[in-house]
């Protein structure tokens, strides 16, 4: 079956004994997890695979940024496990954007392979620090034009930058799954209706996300931190029909 679900939630936990028991209490079909640089550190490929038996799909977000050939290679091993998304960061530049391209489609099921464009936690004084001028909007638009124009199936952005980035991109809202998939935008600073903000500065509820072209959403604390997880996923579902 087809899983449909927009969401990929966050498995931010110290130990894949944690992520793991956690997981257990989700329904594998209405939702998907995603795997960070944390807990992969920890559990690696054996936890990738024990969250597969569990029948998880599975975004690796790691963010790889190397030389072309070293990004390449880890985008083979990432794609190896199985992995329904993995990214990479678009400073990486066009070669290693390609390089990683190649590599995925070398796979008779590809991942999805998206790209990071400038890190939320990074503001304007940061980007002069590293030399790249130009407002936070324009870098990211310009980041969203590099990913698009090299074949990478989408990109993790605000959701503040959605309507921007669509624009910008000249895509309409018709998201479409298959061989013949659109640019994704996947969004993180996602909060339900009157729920904690923690330590997220410019929230969007899952609606509003989805009402400005958001194809996934990146969920953590809310369900994760929630008395019953998997209610908490279903009344975010409910907020979305
Ligand atoms: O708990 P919460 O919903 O805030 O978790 C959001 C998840 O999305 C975390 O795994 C966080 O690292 C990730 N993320 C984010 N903001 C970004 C990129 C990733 O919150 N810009």
């Amino acid at each position: 079956m087809v899983n449909k679900s927009p969401l990929l939630i966050a498995l931010d936990f110290p130990t894949t004994a944690a992520a793991l028991k956690f997981a257990q209490q989700l329904d594998s079909k209405t939702c998907r997890v995603k795997v960070g640089l944390e807990l992969f550190t920890l559990g690696g490929p054996a936890l990738v695979e024990a969250l597969h038996k569990l029948g998880f799909e599975i975004f690796l977000d790691l963010k790889f940024h190397d030389i072309p050939n070293t990004v390449a290679r880890a985008c083979t091993s990432a794609a190896d496990l199985g992995v329904w998304m993995m990214n990479v960061h678009a400073l990486g530049g066009r070669e290693m954007l390609l390089a990683a391209r190649e590599a995925v489609d070398k796979f008779q099921t590809r991942p999805l392979l998206i790209a990071v464009s400038i890190l939320t936690s990074l503001d304007q004084g940061d980007l002069y620090g590293m030399g790249l001028h130009g407002s936070l909007e324009e870098n990211v638009l310009r980041l969203a034009r590099l990913s698009k124009a090299n074949y990478l199936d989408g990109l993790v952005c605000s959701p503040h930058e959605l309507k921007a980035i669509r624009q910008a991109l000249n895509m309409n809202y018709h998201f479409i799954e298959g061989p013949e998939r659109q640019f994704a935008l996947v969004t993180p600073g996602i909060r339900p209706e009157g729920s904690d903000t923690h330590d997220q500065k410019r929230i969007m509820t899952p609606k509003e996300a989805m009402d400005l072209g958001a194809n996934y959403l990146v969920v953590g604390r809310p369900v994760t931190q929630a008395d019953d997880p998997q209610a908490a996923l279903q009344a975010i579902h409910d907020t979305l029909v």
